[in-house]
């Protein structure tokens, strides 16, 4: 089986890859990647030397990059800019990337006539989720420009079954946390900044509600539902680990020793969704369950961050431009 995976030098892409190599032996992997400040071959590490795995750069938004879907079986469409605060701050590229991105990729599977098409979607195309927990089957009200570019682009992957009978399946994951998270995300940010007696920049009252979900149980769900999902079918992944940001923040300060005096509350992002929340049970009829337990995987995620300084460091200066302009003055 050869599978084609968008965006595998990324977060979760990197962790999928491993996560494959590791069950599925056989496996045959070509990643597309941009190698965008988010991305990077360091995050494949060992992997990235593995004679399964094959590294094309390009861009799923050129036709010809797209053509890297040839001879593949499977697609995991993971590349996307991911960075709700960038898309605010402009959200040109991430229009481009995440749904022209998402055009350019299933018009190439369609060519190839893939066997299966996985879309990774998100629980933002919901919108926020005040005083409800969505399930599959309703509305997609995303905020803000990342969300409503993934809402866009999820509707037109469901577009391709309807239409043209690829197998697509869908997949809107919660909050994602853990090894190679890119440090512009809450976790991994407030761990560099903490380690550095920086003050940690939390948007409002801090009292905003995320359903963290470990990497690696995303890894599992993913793969289950490539494997035994129905075509043309969405499928939600929480992890029912819903805490305010101010609980993640205070359990991260504890895990590295560090005052709660580095807390500072600054003016909140623009269109905030206050909560995330949905309900599992399509999923979970396929037989899958979260298996990490929230204060053990965070505090081992924290730990992970704080033990691989230079990583943390080099991935962190790739995006320091946008901090500097982001930052200033909130
Ligand atoms: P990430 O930002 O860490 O990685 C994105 C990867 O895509 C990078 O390797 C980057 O180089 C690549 N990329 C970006 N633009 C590209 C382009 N035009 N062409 C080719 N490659 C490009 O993102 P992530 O957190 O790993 O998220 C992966 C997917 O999962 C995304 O689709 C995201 O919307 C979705 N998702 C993420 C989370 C989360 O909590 N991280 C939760 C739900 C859904
Ligand atoms: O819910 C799934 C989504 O989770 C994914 O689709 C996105 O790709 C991913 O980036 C993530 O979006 P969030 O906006 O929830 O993640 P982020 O880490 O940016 O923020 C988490 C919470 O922390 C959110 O309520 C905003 C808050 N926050 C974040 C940053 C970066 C702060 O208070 N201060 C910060 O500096």
């Amino acid at each position: 089986m050869r599978y084609l995976i968008t965006g595998g030098c990324g977060f979760i892409g990197c962790n999928l890859v491993r996560f494959l190599l590791a069950n599925r032996p056989q496996a045959q992997i070509r990643i597309l990647d941009k190698l965008t400040y988010a991305g990077s071959l360091a995050n494949l590490g060992e992997a990235a030397g593995d004679a399964r795995v094959e590294v094309i750069e390009g861009d799923i938004c050129d036709p010809d990059a797209a053509q890297a879907t040839r001879d593949c079986e499977v697609v995991m469409h993971l590349a996307a800019e991911s960075h709700v605060d960038r898309s605010i701050f402009g959200a040109e590229q991430a229009v481009r990337t995440n749904f022209e991105g998402t055009f350019r990729m299933l018009e190439a599977a369609r060519e190839a006539q893939v066997q299966r098409f996985l879309h990774m979607s998100t629980d933002e195309v919901y919108g926020a989720a005040e005083g409800v927990s969505f399930d599959e089957n309703d509305p997609l009200m995303a905020r803000n420009p990342y969300s409503a570019t993934k809402a866009g682009a999820d509707r037109l992957a469901r577009a391709y079954w309807v239409t043209y009978d690829l197998p697509v399946l869908i997949t809107r994951p919660a909050n994602n946390y853990g090894p190679y998270q890119y440090p512009e995300k809450l976790v991994p940010l407030f761990v560099y900044k903490a380690l550095r007696d920086e003050p940690l920049p939390v948007y409002g009252d801090g009292m905003q509600v995320r359903d963290w979900l470990h990497v690696e149980d995303h890894c599992r769900a993913t793969l289950l539902v490539l494997e035994k999902g129905e075509p043309g079918e969405a499928y939600n992944i929480p992890a029912h680990n819903e805490r305010p940001n101010m609980a993640t923040i205070r359990l991260l300060l504890d895990e590295l020793g560090k005052p709660e005096s580095l807390i500072s509350h600054v003016e909140d992002r623009p269109g905030h969704d206050v909560r995330y929340s949905m309900k599992g049970d399509r999923i979970m009829k396929l037989g899958w369950r979260p298996e990490l337990e929230w204060e053990a995987g965070m505090r081992r995620a924290v730990r992970w961050f704080a033990d691989n300084l230079d990583w943390l460091d080099s991935s962190y200066q790739r995006g320091q431009e946008f901090f500097e302009k982001w930052y200033q003055n909130r």
